[in-house]
């Protein structure tokens, strides 16, 4: 399999911790991990992508992504595999859960990406997401503050069904 690159923002923190949890479940991979605040470099090289964002505002994105949206969408994704991962908070937020997720859907399928990891609503509980199409999440929604307990599946799962389309 090609090198994996995990691109990811967070404000306080705890998609940082996310990330080492996706890193943990690909041990024996070949990956590397990119802070976007440290901008998209390398992006294009990569055949095999992870975009992992917190919403903040109205279901918006976390800010180091605001910064390199326009970058994001400058990328010519064609013939790469992009997986999504949004944290949120169904409960606090539940009217724009993981909203961000959509953001980065739009941007890299508009430019071509094969967007694969799409995930079932069930076991969530939320009023309204822009990240859902065709009854799915675009990605995999992940929520610390209410559900941390199933996070550790939730991503065990997810990892094995994404790298059966990684090239
Ligand atoms: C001001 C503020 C706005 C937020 N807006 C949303 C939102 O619209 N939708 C959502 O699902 N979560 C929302 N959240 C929850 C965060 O996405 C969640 O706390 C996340 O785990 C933070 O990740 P980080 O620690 O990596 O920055 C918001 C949190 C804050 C503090």
């Amino acid at each position: 399999m090609e090198k994996i690159g995990i691109y990811y923002g967070t404000t306080t923190g705890k998609t940082a911790s996310i990330v080492e949890e996706i890193e943990f479940n690909l041990k024996k991979d070949v990956y590397e991990v990119k802070n976007v605040a440290d901008g998209l470099g390398g992006i294009e090289e990569l055949k095999n992508i992870i975009l992992v964002s917190p919403s903040y505002g109205v279901g918006e994105l976390q800010e180091d992504w605001e910064d390199v949206l326009q970058e994001l969408k400058a990328v010519d994704f064609k013939g790469k595999n992009v997986a999504i991962v949004g944290l949120g908070n169904q409960l606090a937020f539940g009217e724009t859960f993981v909203g961000a997720m959509r953001i980065l859907y739009d941007a890299v399928s508009e430019r071509g990406a094969n967007v694969i990891g799409f995930t079932s609503i069930e076991g969530y509980s939320y009023q309204e997401t822009e990240s859902v199409i065709d009854g799915k999440f675009v990605g995999l929604a992940l929520d610390e503050a209410n559900q941390d307990d199933d996070t550790p599946l939730r991503i065990e799962n997810w990892i094995k069904e994404i790298k059966k389309n990684f090239i």
